[in-house]
């Protein structure tokens, strides 16, 4: 039930995995480690997303709520100039890209709560195409510490984030931080990539862990869910949960050019 749309991601296999791409009218998570590349598939995204429809984009504004001020244009242009040079060498088009972007920075969870209900208004005002949230988790813990993750109930936030989805009919990106795994619980979760490029089934179940990050209220909120993770030195996306596709792995890596298969 996705109301019919795709934000292609560029990356080949998980598009084809996902029907054409994160879908629209629903919630869309990213989980994995610091440093994993969390915000620079986000950031691709709000770069695609702000695209003319000419040039495979949604034509339209992101709103991107950078929790812990991660963001920032200078990349954003460089993923853009050295990713899509064709489109980024047009005079003033990389500013005029990363101006659609709006970024707000929450400083707490009483300023998230209410970012949320103006960013309601402003989807249908601005012609909103993306919303991100990087990251979810980050609001809560940054206020009240790790362990009161699992105790602050986001019931609120996440129904209101599940409703503006479905309302306006956008694709809702949220990132979510999780700690490594320990050794025996990485060699349980562990899967065989075959090479580079070439998608891998991994067994159903393995990402429960990650469930608790968040309650399980927001597990059953989520639709999709993409698990980025490293092993062996290599980096590799997993999708762990997904109406359509089986769970498959997908190694990435990050470039200049931002994440690419
Ligand atoms: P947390 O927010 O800490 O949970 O991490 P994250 O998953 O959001 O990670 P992020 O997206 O910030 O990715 C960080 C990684 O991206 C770094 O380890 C680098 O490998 C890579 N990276 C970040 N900036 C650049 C850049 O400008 N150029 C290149 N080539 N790589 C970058």
């Amino acid at each position: 039930d996705n109301h019919g749309g795709h934000l292609p991601t560029r990356l080949k296999g998980l598009d084809k995995a996902l029907c054409g791409g994160i879908p629209f009218g629903v919630l869309t998570e990213l989980v994995g480690p610091a440093g994993i590349g969390k915000t620079q598939f986000c950031m691709k995204l709000s770069l695609l997303a702000s695209l003319p429809t000419s040039c495979g984009g949604l034509n339209g504004r992101v709103i991107y709520i950078d929790v812990e001020s991660k963001l920032t244009s200078r990349r954003i242009i460089e993923i853009g100039t050295e990713s899509l040079p064709e489109i980024f060498q047009i005079k003033g088009m990389a500013q005029e890209m990363a101006g659609r972007i709006l970024v707000l920075r929450p400083a707490s969870l009483h300023e998230f709560t209410e970012s949320l209900q103006q960013i309601k208004v402003s989807i249908f005002q601005h012609q909103v195409k993306l919303l991100v949230i990087d990251s979810m988790a980050a609001v809560v813990s940054r206020d009240y510490g790790h362990a009161a993750l699992r105790q602050h109930s986001l019931g609120w936030h996440i129904s209101f984030i599940k409703s503006l989805a479905e309302l306006s009919r956008i694709p809702v990106v949220v990132t979510n931080q999780v700690r490594s795994q320990s050794r025996d619980e990485a060699c349980h979760y562990s899967f065989q990539a075959q090479s580079r490029g070439k998608a891998t089934e991994v067994p159903a179940g393995y990402d429960s862990h990650l469930v608790a990050a968040l309650g399980i209220h927001w597990a059953h909120a989520v639709t999709i869910r993409l698990v980025l993770e490293a092993k062996s030195g290599e980096r590799f996306i997993k999708l762990a949960k997904s109406p359509i596709s089986p769970p498959l792995a997908f190694p990435f890596t990050i470039t200049s050019s931002g994440i690419s298969l």
